[in-house]
């Protein structure tokens, strides 16, 4: 995006914050193939505190990793930010020069892939590429062999000299992903951005995983966004869920009243597609595919696989309404859950109701932001 003023970003370490206090605040992000083509995610604002995890959810190609590298002000190739705003700590990330962004990432905002190898060089020692994330950032600690041990062991590894010396290939995928951990955090980030970190994993090493990301985000005061598919891992971890549709967020908020109780049709399908040992019931999915950048029509955009859908959703967009704290974008919002056939069934009538009260609601503005 064309910038008018680039402002200094401090390079390395981040400056404490107080749990609570908001960190990462994305506004009105818009990213679109080449300059001015069809938008890939647009309208995309939200705001994650010192110490919180986001989860960002979806369906493949919702736009999840999009949003994710414009954390670290970056667009993939062919991809460009045509507007909006990443503030971390109160700078725009978007503005800074080349050489303040270069500074910034790896320091105060850490990125951790899906695949651990990805991020670690199969040529050098674990130490070796620990002490080199540390030297390339001087500043973010004073002692480099000392911030190294350290960090393996806030991510429960082993800090021993053999475990030092141990090139990625002789490490186990869950040592692997920790060590990616340890690289993330070595620098004492603002923000750490996860983009499916445990998907290879088995469930036991995610939840260890998943235990230690939260754990250091509480006691370093780090905000962290965790991007997944997989709703049961992100349920049991984060504070705040944003869920993603064709590139927009179609509903955020607190996690403790997203998942029991979803207003968006696409979140109850997402969920009704989640198993649980809790429910014995036949698992649904939902029906259709996403549409891609350029083919999401003129109105809501899950309209071709909405069982709410009415003729004014293909023709009008639903901005955000904001019910029951937290903000949908949906025309009929339902207010309550709707999980289990049987209930679908009993409830019918009255959701016919609310389906009336919920008229579609075309605010000019959208004002997806978590009251706080
Ligand atoms: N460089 C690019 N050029 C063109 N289209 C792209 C590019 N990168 C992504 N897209 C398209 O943008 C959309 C969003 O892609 P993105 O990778 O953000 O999705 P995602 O939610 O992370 O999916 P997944 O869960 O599969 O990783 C997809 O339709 C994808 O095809
Ligand atoms: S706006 Fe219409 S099509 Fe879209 S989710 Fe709501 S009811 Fe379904
Ligand atoms: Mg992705």
């Amino acid at each position: 995006m064309t910038t008018d003023r680039a402002p200094t970003a401090e390079p390395a370490g981040a400056s404490p914050a107080s749990l609570g206090e908001v960190r990462l605040d994305v506004q009105d992000l818009v990213i679109r193939l080449g300059e001015s083509g069809p938008d890939v995610v647009s309208d995309i604002s939200f705001t994650v505190p010192a110490g919180e995890v986001l989860g960002l959810v979806g369906e493949s190609g919702s736009g999840k990793t999009t949003v994710a590298l414009a954390l670290l002000g970056h667009a993939r190739r062919g991809l460009s930010v045509t507007a909006g705003q990443v503030r971390l700590d109160g700078v725009d990330l978007l503005r800074l020069s080349p050489a303040d962004l270069r500074a910034v990432r790896g320091a105060r905002v850490t990125y951790v892939p899906q695949d651990p190898s990805a991020a670690l060089n199969p040529a050098l020692r674990i130490g070796t590429q620990l002490r080199e994330a540390l030297r390339v950032h001087p500043g973010a600690v004073d002692d480099v062999d000392g911030r190294v041990s350290e960090v393996l062991r806030e991510v429960h590894l082993d800090a021993s000299p053999a475990m030092l010396r141990r090139y990625p290939h002789q490490l186990s995928g869950g040592q692997q992903q920790r060590v990616a951990l340890a690289m993330a955090f070595c620098c004492r980030p603002s923000l750490i951005v996860l983009d499916e970190p445990t998907t290879g994993l088995d469930v036991s090493t995610q939840r260890h995983v998943l235990d230690t990301v939260r754990s250091l985000c509480t006691s370093y005061g780090v905000a962290a966004v965790y991007v997944s598919h997989d709703l049961a891992v992100v349920g049991g971890l984060v504070a705040q869920v944003a869920v993603m549709y064709a590139g927009r967020i179609i509903e955020i908020g607190a996690t403790g009243r997203v998942f029991p109780y979803p207003l968006h049709p696409y979140t109850r399908g997402l969920l009704a597609a989640v198993p649980s040992v809790d429910r014995a019931e036949v698992l649904s999915g939902i029906e259709g595919q996403p549409p891609g950048p350029g083919r999401r029509g003129r109105g809501c955009s899950f309209a071709a696989r909405c069982g709410y859908a009415l003729e004014d959703c293909r023709s009008q967009v639903p901005e955000p309404v904001h019910i029951e704290g937290r903000a949908v974008r949906a025309a009929r919002a339902i207010r309550h859950p709707v999980r289990r056939a049987g209930r679908i069934v009993r409830r019918r009538r009255r959701r016919v109701r609310l389906r009336q009260d919920h008229a579609c609601s075309l605010h000019r503005r959208p004002a997806f932001r978590l009251g706080r």
